[in-house]
């Protein structure tokens, strides 16, 4: 049975193709300012990694802020469901997800089913998202992916007094005029940001083990300053952490069609 998951994010599209409990494909790609363009284009991509077309598919669930304007998906759920499935389909022990995407934040509490106990979320303020660290990584001159690399080498962080990502860019740009390292400025702007995620989190209660999903779980300085503020291990999922949710959406199709066999 051919299933799919489709997770358009503020930032990223991204598509799973799942055959009878395995992955098949999967894809990643920016998004444009058209979540149903973007759908259309990373599902083909994914589908054209599998040899597959799109009448192969079964069922396939959107999900993701851009969730409602995908126009092939046979259902909809949300992002904060799907994450929290696909995190406790990867390892069982999971009982709370911190998915970090590109324009907000999550805690969900999940249950030995996968299932929502309880969640929260920040989309209020960017200061604790994906968005934050691309702006950062710019402001210092850095590839994204090299930011959390850097923050690891520091042996002095700096504090960053403004959480304003606005303000906070004007201090880095300062920050660095004045000499201060960029490793440093790095690991205090991961660490300023690990907290407001942390603070997040424990407003829900923690609930080892924790595991970390989203782009951002791709940023080593970040988990690594995440794992610091809670004096806690993170768990390291298997795979790619940005694709959870469309493996959640893709996971919960397989479950629908098992609905309908059975
Ligand atoms: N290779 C990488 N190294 C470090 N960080 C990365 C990397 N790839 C992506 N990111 C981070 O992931 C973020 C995007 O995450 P993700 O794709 O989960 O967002 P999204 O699902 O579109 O957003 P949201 O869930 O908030 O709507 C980027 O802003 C960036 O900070
Ligand atoms: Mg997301």
């Amino acid at each position: 049975m051919l299933v799919a998951g489709c997770d358009v994010g503020s930032l990223t599209a991204k598509a799973v193709i799942l055959s009878d409990g395995k992955i098949l494909s999967q894809a990643v790609r920016r998004a444009n300012s058209r979540p149903e363009e973007s759908a259309k284009e990373i599902m083909d991509l994914a589908l054209a990694d599998a040899g597959l077309a799109f009448s192969d598919l079964a069922y396939v669930i959107g999900t993701g802020y851009g969730r409602r304007q995908i126009s092939f998906v046979n259902e909809v759920v949300s992002e904060i469901v799907c994450h929290g499935k696909a995190a406790q389909w990867l390892n069982p022990s999971v009982r709370m997800v911190i998915d970090v995407g590109g324009q907000d934040a999550k805690a969900i509490l999940v249950d030995e089913n996968g299932s929502v106990v309880r969640y929260v979320y920040n989309d209020k303020c960017a200061s604790g998202t994906g968005r934050f660290l691309e702006i950062m990584a710019e402001a210092l001159e850095v590839p994204l992916g090299e930011l959390g690399e850097q923050a690891t080498i520091s042996q002095n962080p700096v504090s960053i007094s403004n959480q304003c990502t606005v303000f906070a860019e004007t201090e880095v740009v300062s920050l660095l005029n004045n000499g201060k390292a960029i490793p440093d400025i790095a690991s205090g702007l991961m660490r300023a940001m690990a907290h407001r995620i942390a603070a997040l989190a424990k407003s829900i209660g923690l609930e080892p083990e924790i595991a970390m999903s989203g782009g951002v779980a791709k940023n080593q300085g970040m988990f690594s300053a995440l794992e610091e503020v809670l004096g806690l291990k993170i768990m390291r999922l298997e795979g790619d952490p940005q694709i959870n949710g469309a493996l959640g959406a893709a996971l919960l199709a397989e479950e629908a069609m098992r609905k309908t066999v059975s």
